[in-house]
């Protein structure tokens, strides 16, 4: 029943290491989440139904089933103007709802080829140029799961390589709506505030269709609040929603190296990765901040420190911009070589240059790449990037106290305990 993860790795590396010989025509990647033999031989089938019949929906307390079974059609199939593109398109349910590199490999590799040897991009609309597309015709960005986000510059914003634009296009990876239940606002760097906003939004910028009518976005919201990582986030959701206190996000069944990386968690990531949902903010009292309380930059957005390390990494090698921002005061902060400004985009704060949300980390073995830029593409890769961040600010301004870097020994127990999440 709540079997989806266990299969994804599997399917990856056959996927991977599918043959273009394997393609037929038209893949829209929307193959059954619980695998069946034809999908795993067919390289570029269309995989008609993400689903089996009926037997993949929860029963999540109040909602509708019948609401769910029309939000999984919707996001499947549902969009009937603009350019093909479907929620599922990018959010491929056996990618856990996530755009994979691998499977964007294979999608590319499927396309049928014109006489001069040239891809065929029409033939999938994942291809399409609207956001896509990065002039280098091969879709680099794209096959590193990364899709463009046009957003407005604030007033107080200019962008030195952008001289008179009004707009910025940043490359983001595409998030999993696994979780989103627990999981808000919505978007890397959190500018929506519900699902239907979020839907109505994305049906516009990706797939350039007609709005769809509040029924259709609030079972779409439906459908989305309704998957979950594992059985874990699925109680804590119901028990959130009931109003119950909420269960521990951890196993039970830790092993001693697994119990160890716990402690060194809770020690150093959970001022930002706290509460039952794993993306709040705990305070230095250890206070957690109320569910759907509005978060703390200085907490749920990155620490500038590690703004800085994640933004300016850019292991995937994206277009660099220098970003100036004037606060009330007429300061300006000035920050060179950056990919993306992230939050600053939607509040205009000087402070929030190249700050993300955090997010929950059920199942975050399934969930690379990782970082609003898919950045990491390993687990290791990301605690690196923490240690280097330890490194730098062993204290926060705020009052939390992160200590200096993890040991090798720590690195490795808490490596251990992630892959149990
Ligand atoms: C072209 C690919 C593409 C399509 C099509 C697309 N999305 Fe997305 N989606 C993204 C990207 C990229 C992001 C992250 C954008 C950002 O943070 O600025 C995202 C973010 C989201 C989020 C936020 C998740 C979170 O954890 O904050 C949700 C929910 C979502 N999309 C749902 C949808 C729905 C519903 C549809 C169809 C109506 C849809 N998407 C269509 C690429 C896509
Ligand atoms: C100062 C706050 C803060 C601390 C401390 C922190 N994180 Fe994070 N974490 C974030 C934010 C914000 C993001 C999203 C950043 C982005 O998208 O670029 C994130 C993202 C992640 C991701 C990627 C999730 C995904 O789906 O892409 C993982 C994994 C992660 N953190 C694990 C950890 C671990 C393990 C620790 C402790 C060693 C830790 N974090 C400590 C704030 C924090």
């Amino acid at each position: 029943m709540h079997v989806r993860g266990s299969a994804f790795p599997l399917l990856s590396m056959i996927l991977a290491g599918a043959t273009i010989a394997a393609c037929s025509s038209g893949s829209t990647d929307t193959g059954p989440v619980s695998q069946s033999t034809s999908s795993l031989k067919g390289g570029c089938d269309e995989g008609d139904h993400a689903f089996g019949d009926g037997d993949e929906q929860n029963d999540d307390g109040d909602t509708d089933v019948s609401d769910i079974k029309k939000g999984q059609n919707a996001f499947l199939h549902g969009i009937r103007t603009g350019n093909g593109r479907q929620c599922a398109t990018c959010h491929v349910p056996r990618d856990a709802f996530m755009l994979k590199p691998a499977s964007v490999e294979r999608r590319f590799n499927c396309l049928p080829k014109d006489k001069d040897g040239n891809p065929k991009v029409d033939h999938d609309p994942l291809f399409n140029s609207i956001d896509a597309n990065d002039s280098a015709s091969d879709f680099t960005n794209l096959r590193k799961g990364l899709v463009r986000i046009t957003l407005p510059l604030p007033p107080n914003v200019t962008i030195d390589e952008l001289p008179g634009a009004t707009t910025i296009s940043v490359w983001r990876k595409v998030p999993t709506v696994r979780d989103s239940q627990i999981h808000h606002p919505y978007q890397l760097d959190g500018r929506a505030a519900t699902l239907q906003i979020q839907a109505q939004g994305a049906v516009v910028a990706h797939s350039q269709a007609t709005l769809l009518d509040t029924e259709t976005l609030d079972q779409i919201a439906a459908f989305e609040s309704a998957q979950f990582s594992n059985d874990r986030s699925r109680d804590i959701a119901a028990a959130l929603l009931a109003g119950t206190p909420a269960p521990s996000p951890f196993p039970t069944d830790l092993t001693e190296q697994e119990t160890r990386g716990q402690t060194v968690f809770t020690r150093k990531c959970a001022g930002c990765h706290g509460g039952p949902t794993m993306d709040q903010c705990v305070r230095a009292n250890n206070e957690a901040c109320a569910v759907g309380a509005p978060k703390t930059p200085d907490r749920q957005m990155f620490q500038n420190v590690l703004s800085n390390l994640t933004s300016t990494r850019n292991a995937n090698n994206l277009p660099l911009y220098t970003i100036r921002c004037t606060n009330a005061a007429g300061v300006v902060t000035i920050k060179r070589g950056r990919p993306d400004p992230g939050r600053v985009l939607i509040s205009g704060d000087c402070s929030d240059i190249s700050r993300f949300e955090a997010r929950p980390l059920f199942d975050v073995k399934n969930h690379a790449p990782y970082f609003h830029d898919g950045q990491a593409q390993t687990l290791a890769e990301v605690l690196d990037t923490y240690n280097n961040f330890f490194f730098q600010i062993p204290n926060s301004p705020t009052g939390q106290t992160f200590g200096p870097p993890m040991t090798t020994a720590e690195t490795a127990d808490v490596l251990a305990f992630l892959n149990r999440l």
